[in-house]
């Protein structure tokens, strides 16, 4: 049976055609009921009318319920109106299955309810439009590292070796040892490219982050390219062409999936703008406001930003007195109190908004007043900076003391190792890790002791740099840090179709 699917309408416009789908929406007008089908690859608004289907099949799309399955025919009419430019007139509606009070309907429900809901969830337009997103991200990744002559490999899930540190790993049996889900290819990705030159591995990897927060995820999927002969500043070029590439293919071929999720591309669009490249002392001084960029100081702009946010809360509580006070009015129309109510509804979800701004401004405030020179950057403190710019940032050479065991030190300042973090703009923070690795054996059995690691772990490793070790880096994307970056979305939960965090193992 041949498949007519609703992104080739236009192919089949004049024509009849069978549509197999679910009803994502029904409604309702004298003589008529309209359904919105989606399959997969699109929505199309099918018209059932009675004088055409007759009574019988009439009361049968009359009864359609939410997200019930169909298959409807018809004739393929064009429609510029319509979402998809189509409509389908119909002349047979069939139910494959049937869907019994549906439990997430056209209104607001609370992201609990929803992530309780998720096998459900995804069903919707903004879920949908997401998920093309994230395989336009992979199909891009697999493209560009193609494309630049990389082989993907495949790195172990289960492990010996901590890479990322041993506080967040996850312990598994096996066989009656303990081996720990992978935190990162890394160390396995660092053998394969003295093999094959330039790799990169793509899988999930595991880390028992137990706080919520919205950018982490206890499992979560990294690419992670490891290049023979690169240095730190041959990895951040790589990093760049990469982000950029990958951000390119993700507006060029999914315009319509970022409309529907209302992402405003003007920031993705810098994305052609080179990246600034800051040394850690240099970002340290921005992030305490003792440096501006571009004329934007970190700490006053927070401090202006809050105020601006208390205003505007005075004014909307305001409002919606006054909208509350004409409610009482008696004799108002029923479109007016509809109207009236859902400026209501649209300046409380604004205040929402404000009130959590008015929460975390402080927070940030606090945490870059009192940042402490030789520290990582905790989430708050990637937030302040990367609100100054509208491009990704790439900060290099960080204190050795808290960055992981294998970057390399800075033969030029041994207090330095010569990692990079890239930052994504606004406020989203961290998506990328890397840096060049660690050649001298000493150094490196130094730091795995430093790091209380078990060196017959690492015996495997320390032999890349026994036999014919050479310069080399790489760095890991986490795809979903990714996603949620490129969609602007509140969190990383809507980035991955069936989140794993702390406290979330279902569905
Ligand atoms: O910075 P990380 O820990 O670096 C590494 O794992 C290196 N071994 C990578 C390498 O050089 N090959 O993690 C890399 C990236 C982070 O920048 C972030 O995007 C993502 O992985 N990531 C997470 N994403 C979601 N949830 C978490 N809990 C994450 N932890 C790290
Ligand atoms: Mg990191």
């Amino acid at each position: 049976m041949q498949k007519y699917l609703i992104k080739d309408l236009a192919k089949y416009e004049g024509q009849d055609v069978t549509l197999m789908g679910w009803a994502s929406n029904k409604r309702e007008s004298k003589g008529l009921v309209f359904i919105v089908l989606r399959d997969g690859t699109g929505w199309c608004q099918c018209v059932v009318s009675l004088e055409t289907v007759g009574e019988n099949l009439f009361e049968e799309a009359r009864k359609v319920s939410l997200e019930s399955s169909l298959t409807i025919s018809g004739k393929i009419i064009k429609d510029e109106r319509q979402m998809g430019g189509f409509e389908l007139q119909a002349t047979s509606v069939t139910l494959i299955g049937e869907s019994i009070e549906y439990p997430i309907a056209n209104k607001e429900h609370g992201v609990d309810f929803l992530m309780d809901k998720r096998h459900l969830w995804l069903r919707t337009q903004r879920q949908w439009a997401i998920m093309r997103i994230r395989n336009q991200i992979i199909f891009a990744i697999h493209k560009f590292f193609q494309e630049e002559g990389f082989v993907q490999m495949d790195a172990p899930l289960f492990t010996g070796n901590a890479c990322e540190g041993t506080s967040n790993l996850f312990e598994t049996d096996f066989y009656g040892d303990t081996a720990y889900l992978s935190q990162s290819g890394q160390l396995y990705g660092e053998a394969m490219a003295f093999s094959l030159g330039k790799i990169y591995t793509f899988g999930p990897t595991f880390r028992a982050e137990k706080s919520k927060t919205r950018r982490h995820l206890s499992e979560f999927w990294m690419i992670e390219p490891e290049m023979a002969f690169y240095d730190i500043f041959d990895n951040m070029n790589l990093i760049e062409n990469f982000l950029r590439y990958v951000t390119t293919e993700v507006l060029q071929n999914c315009e319509k999936e970022l409309v529907i999720i209302g992402r405003d591309t003007s920031i993705l669009k810098n994305i052609s703008k080179p990246f600034p490249r800051l040394s850690y002392d240099e970002a340290v001084k921005i992030i305490k406001g003792e440096q501006d960029v571009n004329g934007k100081n970190a700490i006053t702009s927070l401090e202006e930003e809050l105020k601006m946010v208390q205003a505007r809360m005075q004014a909307i509580k305001e409002e919606i007195l006054q909208r509350e006070e004409k409610l009482k009015v008696p004799g108002m129309k029923k479109g007016e109190i509809g109207f009236n109510q859902a400026q209501i509804d649209k300046l409380k979800q604004e205040l929402a908004d404000c009130e959590e701004q008015e929460r975390n401004i402080p927070q940030w405030l606090n945490s870059a007043r009192n940042f402490e020179y030789g520290n990582d950057f905790g989430g708050s403190d990637e937030t302040v900076i990367t609100r100054l710019f509208d491009v990704p940032i790439m900060v290099y050479n960080w204190p050795h003391a808290v960055k992981a065991f294998y970057l390399k030190r800075d033969p030029a300042d041994s207090r330095f190792a010569r990692g990079v973090d890239v930052l994504a703009p606004e406020g989203y923070g961290e998506i990328v890790g890397g840096g060049e690795r660690e050649t001298d054996e000493k150094l490196l059995i130094e730091k795995i002791k430093e790091h209380e690691l078990p060196m017959e772990a690492f015996e495997w490793y320390l032999d890349l740099r026994r036999y014919g070790t050479v310069p080399h880096a790489g760095f890991g994307l986490g795809l979903e840090r990714l996603v949620t970056w490129l969609c602007k979305l509140p969190h990383v939960r809507e980035s991955i179709p069936f989140p794993r965090m702390y406290g979330r193992l279902l569905p």
